[in-house]
């Protein structure tokens, strides 16, 4: 059985990457997929302060809800993040989880260690962002990269992402886009279908 953990990275509860994400999960659960699913906003997640113990020892010295995410990040196929665009980039809660992962980024590159540590043959990540701006050449290309390092910490695969412009009232994308929920319902489909079939 395929292992998924989402990130929901809006403060907004039932906002438009809330409903975007649920819609991917409803996917994942069609094809049979355990999800997990992680409110970075609710969860209790303090930011790196940079004691740059991990450095040596692989771990982070801050204990909190991390310690469980951690492992929920290590033992997944697949890893989904949703956020809205705050100043073109992720959301400080989603960041915030991302840099505690610094100490998983030291035990690859620093300790030499393997992070990649799931059961299936590869590990794969998938962003979902929405936007309020219509406009942007780089709107998502912020919370791209960012996406891209974090999963490079696990040895994870980035499979792409689905952005949606122009909606900014909570939950407007389900009326002005549902072609986008549908979308991110049959990427979590096709996504746990394509790694069962590696
Ligand atoms: C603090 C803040 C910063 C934002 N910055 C941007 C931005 O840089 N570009 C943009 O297009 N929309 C921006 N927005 C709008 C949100 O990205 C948009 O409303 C999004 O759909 C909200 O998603 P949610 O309902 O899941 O929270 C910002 C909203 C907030 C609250």
């Amino acid at each position: 059985m395929i292992y998924a953990v989402a990130i929901y990275g809006s403060p907004r509860r039932g906002g438009n990457s809330d409903l975007l994400l649920d819609s991917f999960v409803k996917g994942l659960e069609k094809a049979n997929a355990k999800v997990d699913r992680i409110y970075a906003s609710e969860a209790n997640v303090a930011p790196c302060d940079s004691k740059r113990e991990c450095e040596s020892s692989g771990l982070c010295c801050i204990k909190d809800d991390m310690q469980k995410i951690y492992k929920q990040f290590l033992e997944a196929d697949l890893i989904v993040l949703s956020t809205p665009i705050y100043f073109y980039a992720m959301t400080a809660q989603a960041k915030t989880v991302i840099d505690r992962c610094q100490s998983v980024w030291s035990q690859k590159y620093l300790l030499k260690k393997e992070t990649r540590l799931n059961k299936a043959k590869e590990k794969w990540g998938f962003l979902l962002c929405t936007a309020g701006a219509k406009g942007g050449q780089k709107l998502f290309d912020g919370a791209i990269l960012t996406m891209k390092f974090f999963l490079d910490a696990y040895g994870a695969v980035y499979k792409g992402e689905i952005g949606v412009r122009g909606v900014d009232k909570k939950g407007e994308i389900a009326d002005k886009f549902p072609e986008a929920i549908q979308q991110a319902y049959e990427k979590g489909i096709e996504l746990v279908e394509g790694m069962e079939n590696l």
